[in-house]
């Protein structure tokens, strides 16, 4: 007895299951009442009496050591849970609504198609730049307000490193690498650290355009914003400059269109005025031209550059900026555009 029950110490100390069903009849095969090691049990009553007390000792032994190993070995295959193929309707057809484009995504892209019709490419470039770039190739001058913590968020001072408070670094970039004749526009995202609020973001969206050859004209500029305000606004939309400054541009302006929800009559969108800015513009001072390795001599250029935010909010009549970063599935999927 003692003989066999070192023997089959020995063989459970061997045994392997590769799945749950091996495991289980292992189970079965020393376990159950027939089971190998349950039928030494029966035998026990046999044992002289003065044998019981070591040989008791050792099948309660073989017992637990069978018991663990085989708890051991199903406990492998526990955590895989086989699907319930009872519930789980495999051929029901898949429900799943399509995705829209988010309404900032179609502006822009709704951007982009005007300005590729006359003639504009398409560049875009970091959202961290440096002073030069984004500063002091724009003219800025070193006491600036723009350069300061407040309005500009600063990765590091020195070197001033920054997350890009327009999309006018691009342009010098463009500058930078290519000659005139240029014609391109720069969308892109941009940072100003400013409160969040239904009319300004800390994070929001810029395409800027530029144009630059020989005797490129404010009424060249003029003509090209009011082609853009009416693909964008429709046919009988008006637009007004009135002058503005920027560091970049001289003369510089900006542009207003008129309001589209009241035609102009009055409403509180346009604050009753009939107008309603939308972008910064202006010819491309000299001096921006000469940063770059243009020669200013011979070549001029306008520049402009508008919110995609604002641009949106006209045009579908959206009140509060802070809906376009909010993912609410119920204000997104009632955009369908397809550009
Ligand atoms: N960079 C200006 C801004 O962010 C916009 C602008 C671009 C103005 C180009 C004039 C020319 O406000």
């Amino acid at each position: 007895m003692v003989d066999r029950i070192r023997e089959l110490m020995h063989e459970i100390g061997e045994v392997t299951a590769e799945t749950r069903e091996e495991a289980e009849q292992l189970r079965l095969k020393y376990l159950s009442k027939k089971g190998l090691v349950s039928v030494l049990f029966d035998d026990f009553r046999s044992v002289p009496p003065d044998m019981k007390r070591e040989v008791g000792k050792l099948l309660n032994e073989l017992k637990t050591l069978t018991q663990e190993k085989i708890d051991a070995l199903r406990s492998r295959f526990e955590d895989v849970v086989m699907p319930d193929s009872s519930t789980e309707d495999l051929t029901r057809p898949v429900t799943m609504e399509p995705g829209t484009r988010h309404p900032l995504s179609i502006v822009r892209n709704h951007i982009i198609d005007i300005f590729s019709h006359l003639g504009y490419t398409v560049a875009e470039g970091p959202e961290i730049e440096d002073d030069w770039h984004n500063f002091s190739a724009l003219n800025f001058p070193p006491e600036h307000p723009a350069r300061d913590m407040q309005d500009t968020f600063f990765i590091s001072q020195d070197p001033a490193i920054l997350l890009r408070t327009h999309t006018s670094s691009v342009q010098i970039r463009a500058m930078e690498k290519s000659q005139p004749p240029l014609r391109m526009i720069f969308p892109g995202r941009v940072f100003r650290n400013e409160a969040i609020s239904a009319r300004a973001h800390c994070i929001f969206h810029q395409v800027e355009g530029l144009y630059i050859d020989r005797n490129v004209s404010f009424a060249d500029l003029k003509q090209t914003l009011l082609y853009f305000a009416r693909e964008m606004f429709g046919e009988k939309t008006q637009i007004r400059l009135r002058p503005s400054y920027f560091p970049f541009t001289e003369p510089s302006g900006e542009m207003d269109v008129s309001c589209n929800i009241c035609g102009g009559s009055g409403c509180n969108i346009c604050k009753n005025t009939g107008w309603v800015e939308i972008l910064g513009c202006g010819m491309v001072d000299p001096a921006v031209l000469d940063n770059c390795g243009i020669d200013s001599r011979v070549y001029t250029g306008f520049a402009f550059g508008m919110g995609i935010e604002r641009i949106t909010m006209l045009k579908y009549q959206i009140r509060d900026l802070r809906l376009f970063y909010e993912n609410d599935v119920r204000f997104l999927k009632q955009f369908t555009g397809t550009i």
